[in-house]
């Protein structure tokens, strides 16, 4: 935006006889006289600020922000604050629904050329998962559909990575996590893996179902403000973690779902979608570790590559701009 004033004198100190006037401010001018008294010493934090009031002053001018519309504003902040805890997160999930989580996630996790691309956490990550054995299920019998998933750990030169942990949790086929369940008493539809020696993985879960994002906070309210359905497409979580690797915090998908193009939180890449096949074979179900063999299950075979640090560096290079020169004020 064109600022006004860009030669206004920097706020000195407490000492108010020195400070520059603030009275009889306009619409144009206020944002350069908000410039002048902000003198962060830190680099960054100038910018960061700098940045935020001429994008927020800009959108209140562009805006024509009513009083009315600025007080409902600040009602929701406060309802978001209000209902968040230390394990609800309301402030998450609005970033999540307007988009600003994957993007600060595109920009701090380039992907590097070859690697798996990353996708976002989630609220119901949880540390408690059980270290279990390859082949083990991460869910009980009773918690849904069978799914297998099997695949290798590999490097961007194709190199199996041996002894990465594999994280994965997923909603049981209710469609929820074992942590929105009040009674849970031990993790369910959750576990840790090591790659072997031939970087592979194997493990039995359930088929994840498509759900939506909690529906009694402010959130859902915007969405249903904006005509926005609350649904994540079903998905598998996984995180891993290898030494000299950089840790992946990725999401598989699962094709035909209804909501696959159409994430809540914007979280699909289609690099991450895959096809599961339908094994009907009672006796290949059963070696796989499920109970009732006549169920059949849905099969999985995908290949997770992990870009090194150094390589996730690189990618990060240019991304997140620091740099105070490259800020144009007053022109
Ligand atoms: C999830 O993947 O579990 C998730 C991500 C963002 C908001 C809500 C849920
Ligand atoms: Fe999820």
């Amino acid at each position: 935006m064109a600022t006004i004033n860009g030669g206004l004198p920097k706020q000195n100190g407490g000492d108010p006889s020195k400070l520059h006037s603030n009275a009889d401010l306009s619409p144009q001018s206020v944002t350069d006289h908000v410039h002048a008294v902000n003198a962060a010493s830190d680099e960054r934090t100038k910018f960061l600020f700098t940045k935020l009031v001429d994008h927020l002053h800009d959108f209140v001018r562009e805006t024509k922000l009513t009083t009315d519309e600025w007080m409902s504003t600040i009602k929701f902040l406060t309802e978001t604050g209000k209902i968040s805890t230390g394990v609800r997160q309301e402030f998450i999930l609005l970033s999540d629904i307007l988009g600003v989580s994957v993007l600060v996630d595109a920009i701090n996790y380039p992907t590097p050329p070859g690697a798996t691309e990353a996708a976002l956490l989630g609220p119901f990550y949880t540390e408690d998962a059980y270290q279990l054995q390859k082949g083990d299920s991460i869910a009980s019998e009773g918690k849904g559909d069978y799914l297998f998933v099997e695949g290798r750990v590999l490097d961007t030169q194709g190199k199996p990575i041996v002894g990465a942990v594999i994280d994965a949790w997923e909603t049981d086929g209710t469609g929820l996590y074992d942590n929105q369940y009040v009674d849970r008493e031990r993790p369910e539809c959750r576990g840790k893996f090591l790659s072997t020696e031939d970087g592979s993985y194997a493990f039995g879960a359930v088929i994840p179902v498509s759900y939506p994002i909690p529906n009694d906070g402010p959130a859902v309210r915007i969405l249903n403000a904006l005509g926005r359905h609350p649904y994540r497409p079903a998905h598998l979580h996984v995180m891993i973690q290898a030494p000299g690797y950089e840790k992946l915090v990725t999401q598989l998908y699962f094709k035909g779902d209804p909501y696959l193009m159409s994430d809540v939180v914007f979280g699909v890449r289609t690099s991450l979608i895959v096809d599961p096949e339908k094994v009907k074979d009672e006796a290949l179900t059963v070696s796989r570790g499920f109970k009732n063999g006549s169920k059949g299950h849905a099969y999985v075979k995908h290949d997770f590559v992990l870009a090194t640090v150094e390589e996730a560096k690189e990618a990060r290079k240019d991304a997140v701009v620091s740099d105070i020169s490259k800020l144009k004020i007053g022109n």
